[in-house]
Formats: C-alpha cells, sequence, structure tokens
C-alpha cells in the first residue's frame, strides 16, 4: 500500500504551476518547489495516505540518475532535498512506503536501482516469488543492498534492459516473471524524457497533461495539473513521454486503458456531490453506472455487504434502509470473514462491497469469492481505477473527493448516501416503494447537506469538551437501530485518532453485560434515535440513559432538537437538526468525528496519520 508517482513534462524548475495545490507543505520554498522534483514531490503529499515509512525520488539528468531516500516520513526527504538540492530534472518519480518486506531504513527506501545504477524502480504490491528471483540473481553474481522484493525487479530490468536496448520490452519481460501484485515504475539514464510502469492487480492511473504526462497510485498524484486521466488494464505496460502514452499488454499487444474525467474537488461536500446527477430532469432515480440487467436485480432474494472497518459501518447502516425499503434480507459481513465460514451465497445473491479506497484486500477477496459462488457484485466506491470496481460487476461511485487523512471521515457519509441510493434503487425496481416513496425519500435525502453543514456549524461546545477530556481513559458509546453503527464508528474514530480506549455497543446490550463498565464518572455517548423513529424505540434509549445515569456515568447525548425527553438524565445534550429516522446517521456522526479530531489534536497527536495505519490496508 505505497504511493507512487512519476512525471514527465515541462514544468519550470524553481516555479513550478500546480494550480495553487500542493504548496505550502514541508519543504515547498526550497529545491522541491520546482521542475519533475517539485511535482514529484507535490503528489507524494497527497499519497502520503497510503504509507510514510520513507520516502525517496529519483530524477533523470543527462549525465545519469540521481536518487534520494530517507526513512521516516515525506518530510525527512523534503529536508534533505532542501539541504543538498539536486540539480532540475524534467522526469523524475518518487515513493512513499508501506514496509512489507524489510524494515523502514534508508536502504530498503524506494527507489531501488539495477544492474550499475543505471535504472531506478519504485514498487507497490508484494511480489511473491521474489525469493527465488533473488536466488538466481545472486548465483549470477548480483550484490543486493536492500531486503526488499523491489530490488530483484530492479535487477531483472536493467538486465532485460542490456538485452533488448527497449526499456518497455525489458519491463514487459520482467513484468511476465513476476507473481503476486505490483505496481512498477521505472527511469533508465539511458532513455530520457521517459518513465515506464506495468500494472498487475494493483492500482496505477495515467494523467494526462499538455507536454507533460503522469503517473500516479491514484488521481490524487496529479489532480493538481490535470483532471483528465486514463485507468491502465491489468496486465499492461504503458510508457510515457512528454507528448506521448503508449500502453500494451505484457505480451507487447497494443492496448487501451479506459479513459475518464476526474470531476472530484477536494471540498467536504461528499453527501451533495454523491446524490449529484442521479435524478433525470423529471426526478427519478436513475443509476445508470448500474450496469446488472434489471431483471437479474428483480430476482434477487438476499443482499450480503461486505466491507471492513467504516465501511462496514456503512453497511450496517445499508442493511436497515434496505430491508424496509426492499423487504429484502441482507446480511453484513467482514470481508475477512466472509469467504472462510462457506456462505451461503449463490446467483439470485447480491454482494454490495463497500470500500473507500477499492484496493482493501480483504474486500477484494471477498468479492472475487462471491463472484466464483456466482452472485453479482456492486461495488460502493470512492477511488476511480481502484481494483474493487474493476472486479465487480456494477460501481457505484461515491464522490467524496480525494480522502487523504488516514481516518475516514467524509467517505462514511458519502458511503452511506451511496447505499440510499441503491436500497431506493432497488425499491424502485422491485416495486416495494411506489414513486411518491422514492421522491419523498429522495428529497430528504436531498435536504441533508444543509443538515449536516447547520451541524458543522453548532459544534463548538464538542471541541471545549473534547479538550477538556483530553486525559479521559475510556469512552462507551451506545446507539440503537441506526445509531448502533455511528456508536461503532464514533468509537473506531476515538481508538484510531486519540488512541483512547473506546468501545460501541447496542444500548439494548447494555443491561446483558457491560454496564459493569459503568463507574462514577464514565464519559458514554448515546446517540438517540429520533422521538419519531417508531416501536418505543426512543422511550427505550430514554431508559437506558437513565440506568447509566443511576450509576453516575456521565452521559453525553446526541439528540435531535426538539427532543427534550433526555434532558433530565443528560450531562451534556449535543443537537442535531431533526431527520427521517433513517437518514439519521448523517447527522449523528458529525459531532462524533469532530469530538475524536479535537481530542487528538488536544493531546497532540498527528489526526491526519495516526500511528500504525495505513489507508488503504492491501495486505489480508
Ligand atoms: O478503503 P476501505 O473503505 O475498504 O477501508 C476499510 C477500512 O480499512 C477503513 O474504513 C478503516 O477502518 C479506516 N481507517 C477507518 O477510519
Amino acid at each position: 500500500m505505497c504511493g507512487i508517482v512519476g512525471y514527465v513534462g515541462r514544468q519550470s524548475p524553481g516555479g513550478h504551476d500546480s494550480g495553487g495545490q500542493g504548496s505550502g507543505g514541508p519543504g515547498s520554498g526550497g529545491s522541491s518547489s520546482g521542475g519533475a522534483l517539485g511535482v514529484v514531490l507535490e503528489g507524494l503529499r497527497r499519497l502520503e495516505y497510503r504509507g510514510y515509512d520513507s520516502a525517496g525520488v529519483a530524477l533523470q539528468l543527462p549525465d545519469g540518475l540521481v536518487t534520494v531516500k530517507r526513512s521516516g516520513k515525506l518530510g525527512q526527504l523534503e529536508d534533505a532535498l532542501d539541504a543538498e538540492p539536486p540539480p532540475a530534472a524534467s522526469t523524475g518519480i518518487g515513493h512513499t512506503r508501506w514496509a512489507t518486506h524489510g524494515g523502514p531504513t534508508d536502504q530498503n527506501a524506494h527507489p531501488h536501482l539495477g544492474g550499475t545504477g543505471r535504472v531506478a524502480v519504485i514498487h507497490n504490491g508484494i511480489i511473491e516469488n521474489f525469493a527465488s528471483l533473488k536466488r538466481e540473481l545472486q548465483a549470477e553474481g548480483v550484490v543486493f543492498t536492500s531486503e526488499t522484493d523491489t530490488e530483484a525487479a530492479a535487477h531483472l530490468l536493467a538486465a532485460a534492459y542490456r538485452r533488448t536496448g527497449d526499456l518497455a520490452e525489458a519491463m514487459r519481460i520482467v513484468a511476465r516473471r513476476l507473481e503476486g501484485a505490483f505496481t512498477l515504475l521505472a527511469v533508465h539514464a539511458e532513455v530520457p524524457d521517459t518513465v515506464v510502469a506495468a500494472r498487475r492487480n494493483s492500482p496505477l492511473v495515467i494523467g494526462l497533461g499538455e507536454g507533460e504526462n503522469f503517473l500516479g497510485s491514484d488521481v490524487a498524484a496529479f489532480i493538481g495539473h490535470t483532471r483528465e486521466a486514463i485507468e491502465l488494464g491489468q496486465d499492461q505496460v504503458v510508457v510515457i513521454t512528454p507528448d506521448s502514452v503508449q500502453i500494451t499488454g505484457f505480451d507487447g499487444t497494443p492496448a487501451t486503458g479506459t479513459r475518464f474525467h476526474v470531476d472530484w474537488d477536494a471540498q467536504p461536500q461528499a453527501v451533495a456531490d454523491t446524490l449529484l446527477g442521479r435524478t433525470d430532469p423529471a426526478g427519478h432515480l436513475v443509476l445508470d453506472e448500474l450496469r446488472i440487467p434489471e431483471e437479474q436485480l428483480r430476482a434477487v432474494d438476499k443482499v450480503v455487504i461486505v466491507s471492513c472497518g467504516t465501511s462496514f459501518y456503512s453497511g450496517m447502516v445499508a442493511k436497515v434502509a434496505i430491508e424496509r425499503w426492499c423487504r429484502l434480507p441482507v446480511e453484513v459481513e467482514y470481508s475477512h470473514e466472509f469467504r472462510y465460514r462457506d456462505p451461503v451465497v449463490n446467483e439470485r445473491t447480491l454482494v454490495v462491497s463497500i470500500s473507500q479506497s477499492g484496493e482493501t484486500m480483504d474486500t477484494i477477496m471477498a468479492v472475487r469469492h462471491a463472484r466464483q459462488l456466482g452472485a453479482r457484485v456492486i461495488s460502493v466506491c470512492n477511488t476511480h481505477g481502484s481494483t474493487i470496481p474493476r472486479e465487480s460487476d456494477a460501481a457505484l461511485y461515491t464522490h467524496a473527493g480525494p480522502e487523504i487523512a488516514v481516518a475516514s471521515t467524509k467517505a462514511f457519509l458519502a458511503q452511506i448516501t451511496a447505499c440510499y441510493l441503491l436500497g431506493l434503487y432497488l425499491a424502485q425496481l422491485r416495486g416495494t416503494l411506489d414513486e411518491a416513496g422514492i421522491q419523498e425519500n429522495l428529497t430528504q435525502l436531498q435536504e441533508m447537506p444543509d443538515k449536516i453543514t447547520k451541524v458543522l456549524d453548532g459544534l463548538d461546545p464538542v471541541r471545549q469538551m473534547a479538550r477538556w477530556m483530553a486525559d479521559t481513559r475510556s469512552v462507551l458509546f451506545l446507539g440503537r437501530h441506526v445509531g448502533y453503527p455511528v456508536a461503532l464508528e464514533g468509537a473506531l474514530k476515538l481508538k484510531e485518532l486519540a488512541y483512547i480506549h473506546a468501545e460501541g455497543f447496542a444500548a439494548g446490550e447494555l443491561k446483558h453485560g457491560p454496564i459493569a463498565l459503568i463507574e462514577p464518572g464514565q464519559p458514554v455517548f448515546v446517540v438517540m434515535p429520533s422521538p419519531r423513529a417508531g416501536d418505543f424505540l426512543h422511550s427505550k434509549v430514554v431508559s437506558n440513559i437513565q440506568e447509566i445515569n443511576a450509576r453516575g456515568a456521565r452521559t453525553i447525548v446526541i439528540a435531535e432538537d426538539g427532543d427534550d425527553d433526555v434532558v433530565p438524565y443528560a450531562s451534556e445534550v449535543v443537537r442535531v437538526p431533526q431527520t427521517p429516522p433513517l437518514l439519521a446517521p448523517l447527522v449523528a456522526v458529525v459531532p462524533l468525528q469532530v469530538f475524536a479530531c479535537e481530542l487528538a489534536t488536544a493531546k497532540g497527536l498527528d489526526v491526519d496519520q495516526p500511528r500504525n495505519l495505513a489507508k488503504s490496508v492491501t495486505v489480508e
């Protein structure tokens, strides 16, 4: 789960034209501020969420390659480059690493040099047969200087280029020899203005500029320069120069990728953008991208949602909505548990995978397993060109924009929104909601962005509370119905960002054990259901609050405007606007996200890059 950037073009050294994006980072005023180096570093800043154990760059100069790499975060590399600026270059590659083979040392940082140092390679993924390749190369006298699998690819590439004199052909030869998942990028001292790349089961997109071209693990790498992109297919090699992009299969057959325009904006309009363009002029719900025959969707008799982490909690919300609207049974399962329990899945099962990154290996494997069993798979995903939507029968993209911070926040809202759209679409197809019902729900969804803005505008008391609670050692979260996954997400955010022990519970489960944890002063967040949720749900959660209040807990209650039943038992009430009960997670989770973020900041922690985590978890 490393980040990869490549650039060839005419960015002028000393004054790069980044469209104002990506400037201001560490080192942006020094040597790193122009030319290929400026572009590559800017891309790495945007991809650092993919790993931050080390970073490195290779630049192509008339007399050879310059590589600079450092263990630690990108800032270490930028400091090194500012201390000793390399000469200006117009071609370069860069890498930010999440260590797999070999620890996070300078030596194991990418790029890795092959042969006599005339070729530099960066890599994302795992080369599964690297041990045998390494033995073979060592037997030929090659001396390895790192513990990485990547170095084997670099030496193979150097040797293949020596034999063929053609860098693209050399890359194809190497790609055919490798097993596993990989994206490789290479520059060669003898092949000016050229970056070559290969892709198998690991993401790579091409950015198309005027007199310049880009490569990146995702479009965030070059979004400040171009929104025109090509998604490279599996088992393809691409050669970019300032004026050309040539794609072939690993066997040399000419190929084309899939061209697309990136319509993201890095702004917190996740819900509004996810709703955009999903209705026709008459206001009917149209999900054009769901290219699964309607008769197959009508024949579905069960939905299984597979996902992990925050995306799993979106799935729990989706279950309630889809069951309510479509009268279909819905199971929600961790992707990593799904395929190990011999699930009852067949041609009439609709599997919905939810993934922000589209690269979570556990979910990729679940999707593959579901398709082997004959199920149709729809992926709800935020990342164009990623593996999960590519391997699914259809994709429903969330338009949350690039999510740079490791902990998922706006993507959660966008995922839930996309799942509501999917639920309504299925209900429309299957006739379980009439036209008026669909329209009513769509109108309510359209009102949600404003309601979320209102929540955000009123969160100063939550921020203050978080600062007072910086020394807290444990926080509990309770919710019921769609409030239960919100409670789980609140707890996950606090663990991830603030490193505080936090547990989320179904409020009804409290009396079956967890209530033993309540002692005087114990902070407990309670996500109140709407008083209009029906089935006495609201009054049951009021009872739960009374139970913990009686035992001295400090109760912080997220409740709708006008819900005064909770006031006598709450230590603090955080208000959210009234919403239809099913849509409440879109407002209720926001104070919990802000609380975790603020508390982490008060503790002086790095909220964008929490310890031990990576944005895309591409190992099982
Ligand atoms: O990219 P995905 O949505 O598939 O990622 C799934 C989880 O790894 C992810 O949600 C993780 O739990 C986040 N760190 C949550 O903030």
